[in-house]
């Protein structure tokens, strides 16, 4: 065991999903180790304490398990559950720290952001009941990384992840376990896979595009192997260091060949795409765009037919920014129904504590409380239950909702790679003239309210402020702008746009000409283009 002196390194500060930055930095001496220290630090140290292990398998993933591994060991953890070739998705991971009764575990991942030696690299730790640790917890991890002097780490040779089964390092014990196995027995108990199965069989036809990500043995062994689709179903199926130069994030811009195929002659039936750790997901069906408001709304009316939701939903959360389609559900259906800030971490409480079975969030994430982080394969095998239920194509479930509870138009804009002290004076400018808002007009939208969205945990009263800028019109048409929390360099601003249309008119336009006013508003009131030189957004979802 060696103890090595090290000093704090500026900039170790967890932002809306754990520490990303470029893989370079984290490869520079001594900061994985800093940070995995604070970790431990943070939590009360490791001592006898028992974690899980695994990333999505992107470059230096492997690297940094084996470091993890002796430093948690030279700190004196019991055991710690891996998985094989240092791989878990996300969601798998929280559902084995959540099967095992772990103490926590360590998630390597910068989730849908590129991987490779000049891409994006992350860690996040989370929480003995296997969600993202709230920001009680990172704020620690932070404070500990300012005053890191030195860290413990085992000097010892590399455990062989390559096999399943039993290891050791030091003192410590290891299981090098299926990453897939697990994860695929708990989606056969929440779906009902005979009659998604006899679909399949039935010629329903399905894309699963894994984006060389880490979803792709997943998705084989349940699609392929356990569902019956046919060999071909799930492509880009190798998970790859630098995901074979993709963009892992399933959305229309970086999803592009699946669109393609989706909006192409013999598009099959229905397509899904997931995130670089496996818990965002797009549906689409043929030439049919789910935007995930809508999709966690449909869920939300529809969880009932799917065996582990039949007894209904003990209530709904989505993010802020998130459209409000999965209120109007809630509202019909009695349901309890949350707004929380952007970051699955602020769900975990709430799924604690009972008062909610359902979150989703505009940025494609959609889950339940069978883990604590979103799922992506879950989305995607809750829509293919819904659809073998109904016996209905993705497009005409979504029509038959819309005209039950009206439409959401919504639509995100993305302005990326924008200098932070611009993006930030914008913003500053903004927050100063929020208050004279109400009661004035632009394109025809009188705002009611402007505020900076701030939440009080209902279950342990912990407040986060300044989460986002809100400028609600009368029509109940919304406009909100944030700062993302997820990226390494510059700063990307997410202006996310909704409009109401009760029908039975005008249900299907398309959304950025239905949301023309509201886009046209919100550049009036921002001054977008004026302070960022930007007229068009980089990405549109
Ligand atoms: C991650 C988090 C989500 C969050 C998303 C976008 O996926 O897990 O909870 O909604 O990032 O965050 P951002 O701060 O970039 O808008
Ligand atoms: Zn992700």
């Amino acid at each position: 065991m060696t103890t090595v002196t090290t000093e704090p390194i500026p900039g170790q500060k967890p932002g809306t999903s754990g520490l990303r930055k470029k893989t370079h930095v984290f490869m520079q001496r001594h900061y994985l180790e800093n940070f995995v220290q604070a970790i431990f630090d943070a939590i009360g140290g490791a001592g006898g304490k028992t974690f899980v292990v695994g990333g999505d398998g992107r470059y230096f993933n492997d690297r940094a398990c084996q470091v993890i591994l002796r430093m948690a060991a030279a700190n004196g953890a019991a055991k710690c559950f891996v998985g094989q070739g240092g791989i878990l998705s996300t969601p798998a991971a929280s559902h084995l720290i959540r099967r095992n009764g772990t103490d926590g575990g360590i998630i390597l991942s910068a989730s849908h952001n590129p991987g490779g030696p000049d891409e994006d690299f992350g860690i996040k730790f989370n929480t003995p009941n296997g969600g993202p640790a709230p920001e009680s917890v990172t704020s620690k991890m932070h404070a500990a990384a300012n005053e890191m002097r030195e860290y413990r780490i085992l000097e010892d040779h590399d455990v062989d992840l390559s096999r399943a089964g039993p290891a050791q390092v030091g003192d410590m014990a290891v299981e090098v376990v299926d990453p897939v196995a697990d994860y695929a027995d708990l989606m056969e108990t929440l779906f009902d896979f005979d009659a998604i199965r006899a679909m399949i069989s039935g010629g329903f036809r399905i894309r699963f595009d894994a984006m060389c990500a880490v979803t792709g043995p997943y998705a084989v062994e349940i699609l392929e192997n356990r569902l019956g689709a046919p060999g071909g179903t799930v492509v880009n199926r190798q998970p790859l260091p630098d995901f074979g130069g993709m963009h892992p994030d399933p959305n229309p811009v970086w999803a592009k060949m699946l669109m393609d195929e989706m909006w192409g002659a013999n598009a099959p039936d229905f397509g899904a795409a997931s995130d670089g750790d496996g818990d965002r997901n797009m549906i689409l069906g043929r030439e049919t765009y789910v935007s995930p408001s809508d999709s966690l709304a449909v869920i939300a009316a529809n969880a009932h037919l799917a065996p582990g939701y039949a007894a209904g939903l003990k209530g709904v959360a989505r993010s802020m920014p998130t459209s409000g389609a999965v209120d109007r559900v809630a509202q019909a259906k009695g349901l309890e129904c949350f707004e929380t800030p952007t970051g699955w971490k602020f769900f975990g409480n709430l799924m604690d504590a009972g008062r909610v079975s359902l979150c989703g969030e505009e940025s494609f994430g959609t889950g339940s409380d069978h883990v604590r982080e979103k799922d992506g394969l879950w989305a995607v095998l809750m829509w293919l239950n819904i659809l073998a239920a109904r016996g209905q194509g993705v497009a005409e479930v979504l029509a038959s909702h819309f005209a039950q509870y009206g439409r959401n138009y919504y639509s995100r804009h993305d302005f990326e790679g924008l200098e932070v002290e611009k993006a930030e004076a914008m913003l500053g400018k903004l927050a100063a003239k929020l208050e004279d808002l109400p009661g004035k007009e632009f394109e025809g939208l009188e705002v009611t309210t402007a505020d900076i969205f701030a939440y009080t945990d209902p279950v342990d009263g912990s407040v986060a402020e300044g989460q986002g800028f809100r400028i609600i019109f009368l029509d109940g048409s919304r406009i909100v702008m944030r700062l993302s929390g997820t990226g390494t360099s510059g700063a990307t601003l997410r202006l996310y746009l909704e409009r109401y249309m009760p029908g039975p008119d005008g249900l299907d336009r398309d959304p950025q000409d239905a949301l023309g006013p509201v886009i046209r508003a919100a550049d009036e009131i921002a001054g977008i283009a004026a302070h960022l030189d930007r007229t068009t957004p980089d990405v549109v979802t």
